[in-house]
């Protein structure tokens, strides 16, 4: 059966600038948000991805319709009418499951297939039970559906997050708008596309307060006072992190724009650590660098942290530091597939547990490598544009799932690189 592959020919440098797409994780929890308001919203900047077109899916699947005119999608839900999203698309693509709490806030009840394991450790949906058990939701599991009823309506609470999930965070905003009464979400995950999300729900009739801190205050509004609305996506700052990645590696300059440096902080930090200049204004960074790289330590961590969507990338700039870094994942379990891959690269990591020892090498070789999830297969096309001759990278769904036309965007910096279809 024939696949498409990337073609790395290495040796490389990426210079020049770029523009990122509309946030990946921003986007689909927007998508599902619109579910909210009845009528046509507008979302625009929004990236042309798979994992958006599977969301659009999950929405005609309610009964919506979504149109595409570029960046923009039209999506209108007067006429969502079923509240049960199938197994063929929430296996597909985990994130379908932030259907939830916008299904409860219209319907009072929501059936979702039962995400199912994941590659990325077990990836678990316990907080965003307990949490909206405490609005008032019943959940029951039926033939591998969860099945969620509010018998008395939705009431706002209290809610203490044992950890600052994201998908938890927002599940739980995008039901407590709609409850009777008020909620505090204490502990909640402060990442930049939480606040998007707020900023939407706001934009419909909701009111949510400090979206982007650990304690988000939401007012019940019920459903009748939303309203559709129309939303751009802040910027995506793991697409502008991976690029920096490529610019820091190979020397740069190179510019990213369409992004909210306060989004990178950490990272930013990082690169600089690392030996690299940085440059930012209001919505670019610049990253060059002229001596060698830095092995330096990176722990993941929920936002403002070091993300742990860009710990891939981060690992390939350490295996080719002058020295030995330390990266420990603590997000999820299971996240370094990506260093089997690049060991065959000729780089020298060590893991232990959730720890992955790096020892920084020379230089790597071209090797046939295959993406084992998204960041890290971006981050092997950029590892085989620093290596000796030629790499192929496999199974590149992968990358096309958060990445829009990364191959293009690559080869306008300079990269020799092109999807090729082998049998
Ligand atoms: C989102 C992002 C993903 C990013 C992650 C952390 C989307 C579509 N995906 O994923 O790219 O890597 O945030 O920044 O936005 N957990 C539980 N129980 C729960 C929920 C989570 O144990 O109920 C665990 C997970 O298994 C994981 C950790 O908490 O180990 C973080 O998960 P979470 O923040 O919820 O990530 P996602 O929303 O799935």
């Amino acid at each position: 059966m024939s696949q498409e592959i990337i073609v790395v020919h290495g040796n490389n440098t990426l210079s020049g600038e770029v523009t990122v797409a509309g946030a990946k994780n921003s986007a689909l929890k927007l998508l599902a948000a619109s579910i909210l308001g009845q009528g046509v919203s507008t979302i625009r900047n929004v990236p042309m991805i798979s994992d958006i077109r599977i969301m659009s899916d999950v929405l005609r699947c309610l009964g919506a319709t979504v149109e595409r005119e570029g960046h923009t999608l039209t999506i209108d839900t007067t006429n969502v009418d079923k509240h049960e999203t199938p197994y063929e698309l929430v296996s597909k693509m985990r994130a379908s499951i932030s259907v939830l709490g916008p299904l409860i806030a219209r319907f009072g009840q929501a059936r979702v297939a039962m995400p199912g394991g994941c590659q990325i450790g077990e990836r678990k949906i316990d907080m965003h039970l307990v949490g909206l058990h405490a609005l008032g939701v019943e959940f029951s599991v039926d033939h591998g559906y969860l099945e969620a009823r509010t018998p008395n309506g939705l009431r706002g609470t209290q809610v203490f997050l044992e950890f600052p999930s994201v998908g938890a965070t927002e599940n739980l905003m995008m039901a407590a708008i709609v409850a009777t009464g008020d909620t505090v979400l204490e502990n909640a995950a402060c990442e930049p596309e939480i606040a998007d999300l707020a900023n939407m729900l706001n934009a419909m009739g909701a009111d949510v307060q400090g979206a982007g801190t650990p304690t988000i205050r939401i007012r019940g509004v019920g459903f009748d006072t939303l309203h559709p609305c129309d939303h751009t996506t802040v910027g995506d700052r793991i697409e502008a992190g991976t690029f920096l990645v490529g610019g820091a590696l190979t020397g740069g300059p190179l510019t990213v724009r369409g992004i909210d440096p306060s989004f990178l902080r950490m990272a930013l930090m990082k690169l600089t650590a690392m030996g690299c200049e940085v440059e930012t204004g209001e919505d670019w960074i610049t990253v060059k660098r002229e001596r060698p790289l830095v092995p330096t330590d990176i722990q993941t961590l929920p936002h403002p942290g070091f993300p742990t969507d860009l710990q891939a990338q981060y690992m390939l700039l350490a295996a080719l530091a002058d020295g030995v870094s330390v990266i420990t994942e603590n997000v999820f379990e299971n996240r370094f597939m990506f260093a089997a891959e690049l060991t065959r690269m000729g780089a020298d990591i060590s893991l232990e547990d959730h720890h992955a020892l790096v020892r920084g090498v020379k230089g790597l070789q071209g090797a046939p490598v295959k993406s084992t999830d998204l960041r890290g297969g971006a981050a092997l096309v950029l590892a085989g544009i620093v290596a000796e001759g030629e790499t192929k990278v496999y199974k590149i769904s992968h990358i096309d799932r958060g990445y829009e036309d990364y191959v293009g965007k690559l080869r306008a910096l300079g990269a020799d690189v092109e999807r090729v279809v082998v049998e």
